[in-house]
């Protein structure tokens, strides 16, 4: 069975961030940038590589700087062009979504009741079908990772598909645990996931991260979602309510992430990006402790 092609990426930026207060009070987490390369970026480049159409981004007023930040600026790229800075310029209108070129929509989420909430926000932006779902601060190098996802739902009959990796059992508690029926290679079907299950209670050590692709049935589940865990509108809850019905799968997908929803998390990737530039073999030089680079796990 093969389904529609998945033509729209949710991206709920609407968040509040407090894990990286002070700087969130003025700069959005998703703006704070993997050495020069804010996270938003690298999930607009990993939708693009999947082929998406169109982009659709929850946000809040007080975090107007994404859009600012997202869409190209033509005043700002003639001033760089006046200064003879051609090249950065150009990288500027190819990293930019342009408004008569691409299919993108700022909507907003007035107030941070939960991610399944920020998800149903968009529901009168998307096109027809299914949905992409991609949280910005899990960052996620190498291959498209919702690329895969979307391979994997349109070519198998699996219903929600997740993006997913193994974790130790003491950090079941801090994921999205799967409740795995059926492993075929890198694809885990299940029934449903446990939100943040101590280890004892953890149905698998599979985590869910921040990449979906959700049937357009979930906006239906969405909307009559109630409050789950800290009195918000749960994307995980919605999800189960319907894992059964409509299928759910978890990808182990090929990327190497990074949870940049945290500090050490956004250090860890600095230092891995760092690490692939030879621009930063001295510095890093200094780093190494022991005989062992910090970066080397
Ligand atoms: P997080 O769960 O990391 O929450 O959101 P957060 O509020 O941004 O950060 P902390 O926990 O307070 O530090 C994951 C993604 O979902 C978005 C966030 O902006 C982030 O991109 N989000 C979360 C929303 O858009 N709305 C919400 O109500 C919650």
């Amino acid at each position: 069975m093969t389904h529609s092609p998945v033509r729209t990426a949710i991206f709920p930026v609407a968040g509040l961030g407090t894990r990286f207060l002070p700087a969130t009070k003025a700069t959005p987490k998703e703006l704070l940038p993997v050495l020069d390369t804010p996270l938003i970026q690298y999930a607009i480049n990993e939708a693009r590589d999947a082929g998406i159409q169109k982009m659709v981004f929850v946000s809040h007023s007080s975090k107007a700087a994404i859009e600012r930040y997202v869409m190209d600026d033509g005043d700002l790229r003639q001033t760089l062009m006046a200064r003879g800075k051609t090249e950065l310029a150009k990288q500027l209108k190819e990293t930019s979504l342009h408004a008569l070129v691409d299919d993108v929509v700022f909507t907003f989420q007035h107030e941070p009741l939960g991610l399944g909430h920020a998800v149903l926000c968009a529901r009168d932006h998307v096109l027809p079908g299914a949905v992409a779902v991609i949280l910005p601060d899990d960052l996620i190098l190498g291959r498209s990772c919702i690329g895969e996802l979307i391979d994997t739902y349109q070519s198998s009959d699996c219903g929600y598909v997740v993006g997913t990796m193994p974790v130790e059992s003491k950090d079941t508690e801090k994921y999205g645990i799967l409740s795995v029926t059926e492993r075929i290679g890198s694809l885990l079907r299940a029934n449903g996931m446990i939100e943040k299950p101590k280890a004892a209670v953890a149905p698998s050590l599979d985590a869910v991260i921040g990449r979906y692709v959700l049937d357009e049935i979930i906006f239906d589940a969405l909307a009559i979602q109630s409050p789950g865990a800290g009195n918000e509108i749960q994307l995980t809850d919605a999800i189960n309510s319907n894992a059964k019905s409509v299928g759910l799968a978890g990808l182990r997908f090929s990327g190497k992430r990074f949870d940049c929803g945290n500090k050490a998390g956004m250090l860890q990737a600095a230092l891995h990006v760092a690490s692939e530039d030879p621009e930063y073999e001295e510095i890093l030089g200094k780093f190494v402790f022991q005989g062992r680079s910090p970066i080397a796990a």
